[in-house]
C-alpha cells in the first residue's frame, strides 16, 4: 500500500528523519510511537507531501509520490489528519463536511450525524475529532493518516474513538496512526514503529515493544511510557 524507503529530511543542523523504511499493508492499522520531537510529524508531513525529503522515495500504490502535492496526494487517496484539530469553527457540522465534498454518510461513519445541526465551536474535543476524520473521509481515501487523534480526550471519548478506528481498518481502509497514548493505540494498532531521533528503532508487535531494551531505552531517556 504504502512503501518509505530511505527517507531522510534535514532541518538546516537538525537531523529529523534519518534513512527511515518502512511499509503499510492492506488491510492493516499502523502505529507509531516515539518520544518528542522524534520526527514522526515530519515523517507524516513528507509522506502527505507537505515537505520534500532530501533523500529516499515514498511509494502508494506501487507509484512514486515525491514531489506530488497534497492535493494531488488526496486525490489519490491519501488523506491525513492533523495534530491540532483543522475545522471551519463557526460553520455547522453539516456545513464543514458539505464544504469537504461529504455528506451524511460520512457524519454517520463517526457518529456525529445527531450533531450536523450544531455550530462546530459548540462540540467537545472528542466530537471535534471526529469531525475531523469526517473530513477525512469525505476524501474517499484509500488509506488514512491520524497524527495524535486520542490527545486530549477523556477515556470515554477514547473509547469510541477506537471503535470508529476499528470499524474503518475493517471496512478496509488501512490506516497509520502517530500516538503517544500507548494503552489506546495498542488497542486499536496490528503492528507498530518506533522513532527516535529520526530513525525507526523497532518494528512490531506492541506486546514486543513494551518488552524491547533499545525501545525502553529510549522512552526511560525522554518522556516516559
Ligand atoms: N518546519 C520545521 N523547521 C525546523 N525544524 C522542524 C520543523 N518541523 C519539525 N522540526 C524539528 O524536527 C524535529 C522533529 O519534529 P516532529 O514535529 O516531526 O516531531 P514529533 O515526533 O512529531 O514530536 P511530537 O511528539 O512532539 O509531536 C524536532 O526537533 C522539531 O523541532
Ligand atoms: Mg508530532
Amino acid at each position: 500500500m504504502l512503501e518509505v524507503e530511505s527517507v531522510e529530511k534535514k532541518f538546516g543542523e537538525l537531523v529529523a528523519l534519518n534513512g527511515v523504511s518502512f511499509k503499510v499493508r492492506k488491510n492493516e492499522c499502523l502505529g507509531i510511537m516515539g518520544p518528542n520531537g522524534a520526527g514522526k510529524t515530519t515523517l507524516f508531513n513528507v509522506i502527505s507531501g507537505f515537505l520534500k525529503p532530501d533523500r529516499g522515495d515514498v511509494r502508494f500504490r506501487g507509484e512514486s509520490i515525491v514531489g506530488r502535492k497534497p492535493s494531488s496526494l488526496v486525490r489519490m487517496g491519501l488523506v491525513r489528519t492533523f495534530q491540532l484539530i483543522r475545522v471551519f469553527r463557526q460553520m455547522s457540522v453539516e456545513e464543514n463536511v458539505i464544504a469537504a465534498g461529504g455528506g451524511i454518510e460520512e457524519l454517520e461513519r463517526v457518529g456525529l450525524e445527531k450533531k450536523r445541526g450544531w455550530l462546530a465551536s459548540n462540540l467537545s474535543q472528542g466530537e471535534l475529532r471526529r469531525l475531523s476524520i469526517a473530513l477525512a473521509l469525505a476524501a474517499k481515501p484509500k488509506m488514512l493518516m491520524l497524527d495524535e487523534p486520542f490527545s486530549g480526550l477523556s477515556v470515554s471519548e477514547s473509547r469510541e474513538l477506537e471503535r470508529i478506528i476499528k470499524s474503518l481498518r475493517d471496512e478496509g481502509i488501512p490506516l497509520v496512526v502517530i500516538e503517544h497514548k500507548l494503552k489506546e493505540l495498542f488497542r486499536i494498532v496490528d503492528r507498530l514503529i518506533v522513532l527516535n531521533y529520526g530513525e525507526v528503532i523497532f518494528e512490531g508487535l506492541p506486546e514486543e515493544a513494551v518488552r524491547d531494551r533499545t525501545v525502553i531505552e529510549a522512552y526511560l531517556g525522554g518522556n516516559g511510557v
